[in-house]
């Protein structure tokens, strides 16, 4: 095994005694899954070095499982191995433990363990953006008056310590969007589907079988893991508690490979975005496929790959970029915020980073602009019979009801011989403006209702 050359002990002086080691974080670990296991991997092989890093030794001293005999093949039996126990109640409130690190998932006992984990005065560690999204005012108001703090950088864009560069690196700026891919699942499947022509169902498939997925990847694909992430992004950007319920969420599963082709020859690039923007006085909030120049630098993000573009007034644009799922990288971003606890968890609860990045002034939320009042460019594709006298007539009742074309391109349809597919690219406008306009066109006979309506962005 690797060994480290870092040491805590310091030289003493001859004939002092060397002073005495700090006392370890002792760290209780609930769930030995994926990504209880990358944590495990990663806090033994590193361990000297984190511990040089941390100040003092980080140790996990317990660790609770429904599977003790999978989890004793992962620990092994080796002399220091953790207390195994699958009393998940008993850790919590273990005088043996300081930091309760919920890896667990789900928001139903997840959320009743972390509860009484902070009545019981211990800091918390968790990766689980659901728990934190759904449940967060309830458990950030609990540790606030408990004096523990709740910490969750491996709960958005796993490996990517984007809640420490919102709320420490980017502390100076008025910030004015937070964009992102942040399901690593969703972008596979893009990926799968624009570079080797899979269909949605093998893309997914392999995913699983990659182990990017949810334990239901339902939450992948139709955008709401992106959204509780999103939500959890836009809190430390604008001041907010967690506004998950009010966040736009399409996601992916209805997205036409046709459509990944098509706009591709237009030069774009289908991305499932999370996307959380200053409107006016209040806040964008939306999960969407959406086209990107294949020229910006979000649209060169292919496979599981999470990155987060940030716009705010003082740095101006900037961006992190890294994996967006699995278990040592999850593990990564865990431990990290075990180390900033080792350091800081003896400061009063005043000096220490606040846990949305906000030491006062934090909000409820912020108005949500509704999607009708949303403005983008759109990508519309429209599926016709007799496309000749059609498309004259579609590009007549679009101008007449406000809507500009910038750019038009016909195309074969994918599976019909007999249809044309009409690809049309819009001035930005809000959705409110384009949906009559296309009620009436679906109405026409020749027009087999509105295949695909897409947002675009330029995000410059
Ligand atoms: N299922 C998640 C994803 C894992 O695909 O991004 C990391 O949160």
């Amino acid at each position: 095994m690797y060994q480290d050359h870092f040491s805590l002990s310091a030289s003493s002086p001859a004939g002092t005694a060397p002073p005495a080691a700090p006392a370890p974080l002792r760290v209780g670990l609930l769930g030995l899954g994926t990504v209880g296991s990358g944590t495990y991997a990663v806090l033994q092989r590193n361990a000297a070095l984190i511990a040089a890093r941390a100040g003092r030794r980080i140790e996990v001293r317990m660790v609770a499982v429904r599977n003790l005999a999978r989890a004793r093949t992962v620990l092994g039996e080796e002399p220091g191995t953790p207390l195994l126990t699958d009393d998940p109640q008993a850790l919590v409130c273990s005088p043996e433990v300081d930091v309760v690190v919920e890896v667990m998932g789900g928001t139903g006992l997840a959320r009743s363990l972390v509860l009484q984990a902070i009545a019981h005065g211990k800091h918390v560690v968790t990766a689980n953006k659901a728990l934190l999204a759904e449940h967060g005012a309830e458990i950030f108001a609990a540790a606030q008056a408990r004096g523990v703090v709740v910490a969750y950088e491996g709960a958005v864009a796993v490996s990517i310590p984007i809640i420490k560069a919102l709320r420490e690196g980017l502390t100076a700026n008025r910030i004015e969007w937070v964009a992102g891919i942040i399901n690593g699942t969703s972008n596979f499947i893009l990926s799968a589907m624009r570079e080797r022509g899979l269909g949605f169902a093998a893309a997914l498939a392999e995913a699983q079988a990659l182990g990017y997925a949810e334990a239901d990847p339902v939450f992948d694909v139709q955008g709401t893991d992106a959204a509780h992430k999103l939500s959890l992004l836009a809190a430390n950007a604008f001041g907010t508690l967690s506004q998950y319920p009010q966040v736009q969420v399409q996601g992916i599963t209805a997205v036409d490979a046709a459509d990944v082709a098509f706009a591709e020859q237009l030069g774009y690039r289908l991305k499932l975005l999370g996307i959380a923007k200053r409107h006016g006085t209040g806040l964008e909030l939306r999960v969407h496929p959406t086209l990107l120049p294949e020229s910006h630098l979000l649209a060169q993000v292919h496979g599981s790959m999470n990155a987060v573009m940030v716009k705010s007034d003082a740095a101006g644009i900037t961006l992190y970029y890294g994996a967006g799922a699995g278990a040592e990288q999850t593990g990564s971003a865990v431990i990290a915020d075990l180390v900033d606890l080792a350091r800081s968890a003896s400061l009063a609860p005043a000096q220490r980073v606040p846990a949305l990045g906000f030491a006062s002034g934090v909000q409820p939320g912020l108005p949500v602009v509704g999607a009708d009042d949303v403005e983008s460019a759109f990508y519309v594709r429209l599926d016709l019979s007799r496309p000749d006298a059609t498309v004259p007539r579609v590009l007549q009742q679009l101008a007449a009801d406000g809507v500009q074309v910038q750019r038009m391109a016909p195309h074969p349809h994918p599976s019909d011989p007999e249809l044309r597919c009409l690809v049309l690219l819009t001035a930005p406008l809000a959705l409110r403006t384009l949906r009559p306009a296309l009620q009436a066109v679906e109405a026409w006979p020749t027009v087999l209702g509105y295949a695909s309506v897409l947002r675009v962005e330029s995000l410059a």
